[in-house]
């Protein structure tokens, strides 16, 4: 895995940040200065070992996220899925595509050239061992993979859509309102909110009389999502905290 700096550095950021907070000065401008984007990880886009298609077996096939990513939202951690549910349907479906190879070697026993061995899929997003992440306690609060990782279902290959720098998780902490969506179209790449709002008319009632109770809201132009994140934030109590121990533990 590309790996530029010994491990230690990961460390180095933040041991210099608690000792400005110490001493009480430097803090600002060392936040400045981490906290911009980390542009260049944006677009990065390793070569697997097998092209595997994202667009093909989601958007084409119909799979759902979670038929492969099955611990997105039972733990912290995602998986990628092993050799056994590719196979399910692969040892059916193109069963002598040369971009399978890799997949036969794994797991198909017949095969000439089976080790057993898993699937060396490389690595695309990962954060610093310093801060900490959980899948769970996003995709159970209605953030949808897509505002973390941008449209994996239409990605021939995937890339590092966003920054995932600290700006990028605090903007949301800040105002998790443009992003929160009902729990049954967190794995719907292509949900809309006004699209919703329109084919849910019981639920734009209630949303817009909660907006309309609110003197705060109501005088402000809003958009749809931000209606419906409002309202949601408001009736699940969403409060994504800011403190740095939420994160760096
Ligand atoms: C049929 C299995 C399958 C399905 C369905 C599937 N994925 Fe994947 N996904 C994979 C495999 C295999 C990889 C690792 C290879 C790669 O990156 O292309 C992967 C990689 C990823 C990664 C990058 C992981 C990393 O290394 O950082 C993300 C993010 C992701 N998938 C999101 C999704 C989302 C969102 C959906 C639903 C819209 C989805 N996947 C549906 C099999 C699947
Ligand atoms: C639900 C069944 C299903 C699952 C699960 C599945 N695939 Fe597929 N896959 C298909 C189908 C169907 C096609 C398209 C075949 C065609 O083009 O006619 C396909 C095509 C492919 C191709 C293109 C093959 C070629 O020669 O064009 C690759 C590569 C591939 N899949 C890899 C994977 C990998 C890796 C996994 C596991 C992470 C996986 N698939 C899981 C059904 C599945
Ligand atoms: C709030 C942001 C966020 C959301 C929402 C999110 N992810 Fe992630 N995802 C991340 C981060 C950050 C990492 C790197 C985590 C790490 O290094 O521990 C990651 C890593 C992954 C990986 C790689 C795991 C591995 O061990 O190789 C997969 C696969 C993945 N996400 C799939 C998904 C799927 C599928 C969804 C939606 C069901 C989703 N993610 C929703 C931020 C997010
Ligand atoms: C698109 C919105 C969004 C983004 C982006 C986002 N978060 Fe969150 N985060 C939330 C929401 C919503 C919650 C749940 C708050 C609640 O349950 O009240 C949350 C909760 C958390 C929690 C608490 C989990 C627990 O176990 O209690 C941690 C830690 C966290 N986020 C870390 C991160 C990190 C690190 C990133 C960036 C890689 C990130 N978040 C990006 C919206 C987001
Ligand atoms: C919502 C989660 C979250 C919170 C809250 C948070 N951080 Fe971070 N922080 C991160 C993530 C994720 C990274 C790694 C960013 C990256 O990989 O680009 C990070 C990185 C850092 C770094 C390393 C430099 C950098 O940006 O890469 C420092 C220093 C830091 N945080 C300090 C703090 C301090 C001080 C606080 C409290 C004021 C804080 N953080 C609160 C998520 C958070």
């Amino acid at each position: 895995m590309a790996n530029f700096f010994p491990r230690w550095t990961n460390y180095t950021p933040l041991k210099l940040a608690i000792c400005a907070g110490i001493a009480g000065v430097g803090l600002v401008a060392a936040f400045t200065y981490y906290a911009t984007p980390k542009a260049q990880r944006v677009g990065y886009m390793p070569s697997q070992p097998i092209p595997y298609n994202h667009e093909l077996h989601v958007q084409q096939l119909g799979l759902d996220c979670r038929y492969c990513h099955s611990f997105v939202e039972s733990s912290g951690h995602a998986n990628v899925p092993s050799a056994n549910t590719c196979w399910n349907c692969h040892q059916h479906v193109k069963t002598d595509s040369p971009k399978l190879e890799p997949l036969r070697k794994a797991i198909d026993k017949n095969y000439e050239n089976y080790d057993g061995k898993p699937i060396e899929w490389v690595r695309v997003h990962s954060a610093p061992d310093y801060a900490y992440f959980n899948h769970s306690a996003h995709v159970n609060r209605g953030v949808s993979c897509e505002s973390c990782h941008g449209d994996v279902h239409e990605m021939e290959e995937v890339y590092h859509a966003e920054s995932l720098s600290m700006g990028f998780c605090l903007d949301c902490h800040r105002n998790p309102e443009k992003h929160v969506r009902p729990l049954e179209e967190v794995y719907n790449l292509d949900y809309d909110a006004e699209e919703y709002l329109e084919e849910n008319k019981e639920v734009a009632d209630v949303v817009n009389a909660f907006i309309a109770e609110n003197d705060e809201l109501k005088r402000k132009r809003l958009s749809s999502q931000e209606k419906l994140g409002h309202y949601l934030v408001d009736h699940w109590n969403v409060q994504p905290k800011e403190s740095c121990s939420t994160c760096h533990r």
